[in-house]
């Protein structure tokens, strides 16, 4: 197997180069019945959506949390198209002083979405307004300094607020407990995933059959971002070749070339795994001891790598660190220490 650079994987789950965004949006699903699979949440926000509209009411504020990846963007612009409104999106980081919060709120008409994205990384001045703003659709500012300083209140249209973020439990109670609806986003079913690689391959004009698709959506991690950046791959190789469809030989030589294996582990949870197994005797170890070990960030180790390999069942989150199961070991080919 030919080891992807650890870049792969980082790239796939939170790559926004202009390329990808393009591509994102010629397959990213455009209503509610387009969208596969999170069939609970489908039905929730069908029924939430129904209701506003028919009490002519702004749609409650909406939390959307989950692994990168799942989906979370794309139903934020849904939810907008299904309620007939319009969505501004911004970040958490990009929201830097409470003036951001009025200027970007004051703007949007009645009743629209405001996507935002990482919304656990806002800063706590930018969040207290933000309180103010979902509870009365106003802005309590501080206008001036010192002794002329004066309150002032300021009222917005009634808005949606829509959240997202890998991190439920970095957000604060307060700012959680103002949405009405809070949605987990679960790692796709793998027929979900191979109806996903049907649909997409359909648009992009890529001749993929129900089998291939079938083989391909073992290695796409459950993850749609990274299914539909597989399936780009697998285009791209099979014009290099000059395949019109794309069969086994090339499924299976393109996942080796980008080192992919069957279960869509790539060079980096691999080496996750052996690390903990070959240097710390399968754990349990800290994060930190893994992060320098490897020389990736913690943070990525624990959003982007690490879900999944929990998912599988190759690794577990104890209180005293890391540890890997008899099925990474297995996975590895590693004998399982009695
Ligand atoms: N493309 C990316 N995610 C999708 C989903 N959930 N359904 C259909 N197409 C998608």
């Amino acid at each position: 197997m030919i080891e992807s650079s650890s870049e792969n994987l980082k790239q796939m789950a939170s790559a926004q180069s202009a390329d990808f965004i393009q591509f994102e949006n010629t397959l990213r699903p455009k209503n509610l019945d387009q969208y596969i699979g999170q069939k609970n949440i489908k039905n929730n926000l069908k029924i939430a959506i129904e209701a506003a509209k028919r009490r002519k009411d702004p749609l409650d504020h909406i939390l959307l949390h989950g692994s990168p990846g799942l989906g979370k963007t794309t139903l934020a612009h849904i939810i907008a198209a299904e309620a007939g409104v319009n969505i501004k999106i911004t970040s958490g980081p990009a929201l830097e002083k409470q003036g951001d919060v009025a200027s970007i709120i004051s703007n949007l008409e009645e009743y629209d979405v405001l996507f935002i994205d990482e919304i656990h990384r806002l800063k706590p001045v930018v969040e207290e307004v933000l309180y103010t703003a979902m509870e009365d659709f106003a802005l309590d500012l501080i206008i001036g300094k010192g002794p002329s300083a004066r309150a002032m209140r300021i009222s917005l249209p009634k808005f949606t607020l829509i959240g997202a973020t890998t991190k439920l439990s970095m957000l604060s109670s307060p700012l959680r407990g103002r949405f009405g609806n809070i949605f987990k986003l679960e790692f796709y079913e793998e027929n979900d995933i191979r109806e996903i690689l049907m649909r997409s391959a359909k648009i992009l004009g890529c001749g993929l059959d129900e089998n291939l698709a079938s083989l391909l959506a073992k290695s796409c991690r459950q993850t749609p971002r990274i299914a539909n950046r597989l399936l780009k791959r697998l285009r791209d190789y099979a014009d290099v070749k000059h395949e019109s469809v794309i069969n086994k030989n090339i499924l299976r030589e393109c996942l080796y070339t980008i080192g992919i294996d069957e279960l869509g582990l790539d060079s980096m949870d691999r080496e996750i795994l052996r690390m903990i197994i070959e240097k710390f005797r399968g754990g349990p170890v800290g994060l930190n001891t893994i992060a320098a070990a490897i020389s990736e960030e913690e943070s990525t180790i624990e959003d982007i790598y690490e879900p999944f390999l929990i998912q599988l069942g190759f690794l577990e989150r104890t209180a005293r660190g890391r540890l890997a199961t008899e099925r990474a070991y297995e996975h590895l080919g590693l004998e399982f220490p009695i």
